[in-house]
């Protein structure tokens, strides 16, 4: 049974493990190179507070993860987080995704949060497809926007109002 619940330090090397399947795929994120352990502890050291991170559990597995970021320093955007989701390759595309979603929207309101925003590439079939399917609408796409590999890339930015 899938269950959702807050991440917990113990759970870094799963979470440091996806993220990295992430950024081999290309489809996720601008980064390039795999993180390491300090990175992945420095990242949770910086999730604190209203920054939540959860994780997916299939069977004592973890199988994937999501964060609500920081938007903005500035005062006036207290209350919009950006959010990361991934998923372990081997459960994607049976729902634990919309799962993890559909508590991080939870928590961010619990948090103080009236908007999520996120960006991602259009060419992300499986982002789009998530997106879409719990509410997020297109704001609009940056041309090469950042460069991946040596090439530039779109990036789009989408939004959900809680
Ligand atoms: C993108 C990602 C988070 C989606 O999570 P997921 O668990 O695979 O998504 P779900 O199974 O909950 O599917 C949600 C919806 O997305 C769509 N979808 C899922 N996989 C898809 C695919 N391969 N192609 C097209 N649409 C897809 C479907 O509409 C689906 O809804 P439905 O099954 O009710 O029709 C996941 O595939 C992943 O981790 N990918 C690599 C990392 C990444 O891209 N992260 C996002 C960075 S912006």
């Amino acid at each position: 049974m899938l269950m959702v619940r807050t991440a917990q330090r113990d759970d870094l090397e799963d979470i440091l493990q996806i993220y990295n399947q992430g950024i081999e795929d290309r489809i996720a994120t601008l980064e390039e190179d795999i993180k390491n352990h300090a990175y992945i502890e420095n990242w949770f050291a910086n999730h604190v507070d209203r920054y939540a991170v959860i994780v997916a559990e299939e069977d004592g597995i973890i199988v994937g993860w999501a964060s609500l970021n920081p938007y903005s320093q500035r005062c006036a955007y207290a209350g919009v987080a950006d959010l990361s989701v991934y998923i372990r390759r081997t459960a994607r595309g049976k729902g634990v995704g919309s799962a993890l979603l559909l508590r991080l929207q939870e928590v961010a309101l619990q948090k103080g949060f009236h908007k999520i925003v996120l960006f991602t590439f259009p060419f992300n079939q499986a982002g789009q497809g998530l997106y879409r399917k719990m509410g997020y609408r297109e704001v609009g796409v940056f041309k090469n926007q950042g460069k991946l590999d040596g090439q530039f890339i779109d990036v789009m930015a989408m939004e959900k109002l809680l």
